[in-house]
């Protein structure tokens, strides 16, 4: 990778960006990997439940091609889902509209060899797309002398941007805190709601060029917060990027785009189709998912046997609090004290 000492504005300008594009994957027809499912459509890759309305192999199993995704043989007869030709997806939840993928991390290294900074940082472009970047995930920035952004620099009608720094004590005894990413050596910062866009950069006067005996390396990257544990050693090795693979999970949400629930509901394509379902719109205004009625479980998005069915909670009497007898009923049920007490 070519050495870069540029400044800051060049930096954003620069094209030395690997890009991850948004068009969808191409079906492909998936080898037998177990599952099954309505109109022949596999519903599992790998590990991986796939429920409608995404999909892989033939058009009809996505809703459209939004929601395609592909089906891989990772070479060792392993199946795994990737989204976006190169993103690993790593489970979808119907209930909360999310889809968890591995995000690449940005890295900001000093090469001793050519004395300059090596760098690979990502942007992400979802504008227009049925997806958006959750609240779930924080911008985490790893580092001892690391000042770093994420933004939406080129879209001028949304701009936004905001960083993060993350220092340590390196001549002190000082240790860092494991599991704790509270700025010295670990910064995270929350991202506004509906962000369809994510743009990594790191400022280049903040430079581990002086201290890349311990700490050579910056890192960068948007991930669910709740999968992140600090750890010291993330400022001094190459672990925080190596344990993954150069990837940290992230959460997206995604939705059925561009109509509130009061208009769908009306419209030939609502997409809530099982009975027993209901639209909820996205916070922010996006779109809306749908979810089972309380009581029933299953997809919204698909009708028959498949879609939202009653729980029976008489199966459960610890989880659904029932001590007596128990009577279920559609999306309820009832519960009475046996005979005589
Ligand atoms: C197959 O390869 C993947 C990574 O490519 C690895 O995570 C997995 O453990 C491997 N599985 C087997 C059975 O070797
Ligand atoms: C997965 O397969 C699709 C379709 O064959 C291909 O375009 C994509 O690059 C593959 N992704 C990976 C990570 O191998
Ligand atoms: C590191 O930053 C300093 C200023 O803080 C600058 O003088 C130096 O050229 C930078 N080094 C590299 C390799 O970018
Ligand atoms: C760091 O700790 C060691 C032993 O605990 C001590 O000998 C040394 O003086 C300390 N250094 C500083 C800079 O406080
Ligand atoms: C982080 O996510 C990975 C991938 O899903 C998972 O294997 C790991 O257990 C998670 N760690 C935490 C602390 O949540």
């Amino acid at each position: 990778m070519p050495s870069q000492a540029v400044a800051l504005g060049t930096l954003l300008s620069l094209v030395a960006l690997r890009l991850i594009t948004t068009s969808t994957a191409e079906a492909q027809l998936p080898p037998s990997t177990g599952g099954g499912g309505a109109e022949e459509c596999i519903r599992r890759c790998g590990s991986v439940d796939i429920p409608y309305p995404f999909g892989f192999g033939p058009d009809h199993c996505a809703l459209s091609q939004a929601y395609m995704l592909t089906c891989n043989d990772t070479g060792n007869g392993t199946f795994v889902p990737f989204g976006w030709k190169t993103v690993q997806v790593l489970d979808i939840s119907l209930e909360r509209g999310h889809i968890r993928v591995m995000n690449f991390i940005s890295f900001y290294c000093y090469d001793a060899t050519s004395q300059g900074m090596d760098y690979s940082r990502w942007h992400w472009d979802l504008t227009n797309s049925v997806y958006a970047l959750s609240n779930d995930n924080k911008f985490v920035v790893i580092g001892c002398r690391t000042l770093a952004f994420i933004g939406n620099v080129k879209d001028m009608g949304k701009k936004y941007m905001t960083g993060c720094a993350a220092m340590c004590p390196i001549d002190g005894n000082q240790t860092l805190t494991d599991m704790s990413c509270s700025g010295m050596g670990c910064c995270q910062a929350p991202i506004p709601p509906g962000l369809q866009y994510y743009e990594v950069f790191f400022d280049d006067r903040w430079n581990t060029s002086a201290i890349h005996g311990l700490s050579p390396c910056s890192y960068a990257v948007l991930m669910e917060s709740s999968n992140l544990t600090f750890s010291e050693t993330y400022v001094t090795s190459p672990e925080f990027y190596t344990t993954y693979g150069g990837r940290a999970p992230m959460v997206l949400d995604w939705f059925i785009p561009n109509k509130n629930c009061q208009v769908a509901r009306t419209d030939p394509g609502y997409a809530c189709v099982s009975s027993n379902s209901e639209c909820v719109d996205t916070a922010s205004g996006q779109g809306y998912i749908c979810n089972c009625k309380r009581g029933f479980r299953g997809n919204p998005y698909v009708k028959g046997s498949d879609g939202c069915q009653d729980i029976n909670e008489c199966d459960d009497p610890v989880k659904y609090g029932c001590h007596g007898s128990c009577a279920n009923a559609p999306g309820t049920f009832k519960c009475f004290c046996p005979r005589g007490t």
